[in-house]
């Protein structure tokens, strides 16, 4: 039967949906329409993390392409694989996450869609083991972290370790706020690249990170989706890598979208390691459970295009030969912006795509609206979205606004 929505015993009946209340837009991805709606030529975006070329293009790398083609010629079936993916895929990645760190039978890893998959399947996994685990994050970070976490069951809690005056780390008022933390939280924590602020802590506050998570049984979390844009690809990993060897049980949610420029592609992966063998089993077995009733399988195309690159000396020697353009490319824009002015001179010695401005709310509307420079609500800017050219009319349309901000404090 179908009911005539104009009929009287529609009105009364009660809409089911009508308890939803409205979402705001996401505050990244609204960016994109923004930017892509204005007509002005000489517009700057500085929004979402992709990656861009000195033409302001977001290009397939060649590796990619190369692989691609290789995939096309080569593939003789679509039929699935299962819930954890391309097994090849990921023990490929692996080895280029954590070198020889981690070939041991207390790891578990899953291909994901993108690296937001691995980090929901992770809060999937860590609220079905302890519902009451508390995941304590960093203010600021990426801004679908907690949104994550919450959407899971679990409970988030934030915690300082950014200053913003300095743009530096303050690493005691997080020392300070983790006091709070209970046996059996979740720390999460950037490998590199930190998204929003570039900051990045030293050997001995990583150190001192995985002391602290022994000390008082805290899990780390890491999510590690820069590899290879901040200072190499065995740099990028060495406080992942650290901290999987100082603590029995630990997570890493990965993604390949920056260092593959698979973004669209959704190619990411999970690794749980657990304190002994035994419980790596059921961690798997939950693992893919969890993955199952979540997408049921990670989708192909773009992990095979990883496995393929990385199983080939040639493609993997063009891919990191590209990704390391792309790195001093960034590097190179961090200088020049730090050399305009001094107040931008911390940006510098940051690493990754990502660097916080100090700016009002208003000054980041009439940035837009005067300048057409799209950058994040919270004032983050994507350094890659400049280009050597460009530099000096951000510069310019900047520093007012930078006054404006020392004043007010
Ligand atoms: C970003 O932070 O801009 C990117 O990671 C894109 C995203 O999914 O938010």
């Amino acid at each position: 039967m179908t009911i005539d929505l104009s009929s009287p015993l529609a009105a009364i009946l009660p809409d089911p949906l009508a308890s939803l209340t409205a979402q705001p837009a996401d505050a990244l991805l609204g960016l994109i329409a923004l930017h892509r709606a204005d007509p002005r030529p000489g517009k700057i975006d500085l929004g979402v993390g992709v990656f861009r070329d000195d033409s302001g293009r977001t290009p397939v790398m060649h590796s990619v392409k190369a692989a691609e083609a290789r995939l096309i010629d080569t593939q003789d079936s679509k039929s699935y694989l299962g819930a954890e993916g391309d097994v090849a895929y990921t023990e490929a990645l692996a080895a280029v996450v954590f070198g020889g760190h981690a070939s041991h039978d207390r790891l578990t890893g899953v291909q994901t869609p993108g690296g937001t998959g691995a980090l929901r399947l992770g809060a999937e996994l860590l609220a079905r083991a302890n519902r009451a685990a508390r995941v304590w994050i960093g203010t600021p970070t990426w801004p679908n972290h907690g949104p994550i976490f919450a959407e899971a069951g679990l409970e988030t809690r934030s915690h300082r370790f950014f200053d913003p005056i300095t743009a530096s780390i303050d690493f005691a008022a997080m020392i300070e706020d983790l006091a709070e933390a209970r046996a059996g939280d979740v720390l999460l924590l950037h490998g590199c690249c930190h998204n929003p602020t570039g900051v990045s802590f030293s050997r001995d506050q990583w150190r001192a990170l995985a002391d602290l998570c022994a000390a008082r049984g805290l899990i780390p979390f890491v999510d590690l989706a820069y590899q290879g844009l901040g200072d190499g690809l065995t740099d990028d990993a060495a406080a992942t890598r650290m901290i999987f060897d100082a603590l029995p049980t630990a997570l890493l949610a990965y993604s390949c979208d920056k260092n593959f420029g698979l973004y669209r592609d959704r190619v990411g992966a999970l690794w749980v390691q657990s304190s002994s063998a035994a419980t790596a089993g059921s961690v798997r077995s939950n693992v893919l459970t969890l993955a199952r009733s979540l997408w049921s399988m990670p989708p192909d195309h773009g992990a095979a295009l990883v496995r393929i690159i990385l199983e080939d000396e040639t493609l993997r020697a063009q891919w990191e030969a590209e990704l390391n353009v792309m790195r001093a490319r960034i590097n190179g824009l961090r200088q020049a912006l730090a050399a305009a002015d001094s107040r931008l001179s911390t940006i510098a010695a940051q690493r990754g795509m990502f660097a916080m401005l100090p700016l009002s709310t208003n000054a980041i509307a009439t940035l837009r609206e005067d300048h057409g420079i799209y950058m994040a609500p919270n004032g983050r800017i994507n350094i890659a979205g400049l280009h050597t050219e460009t530099v000096p009319t951000f510069v310019q349309a900047l520093l007012p606004h930078l006054d404006a901000a020392e004043e007010a404090r």
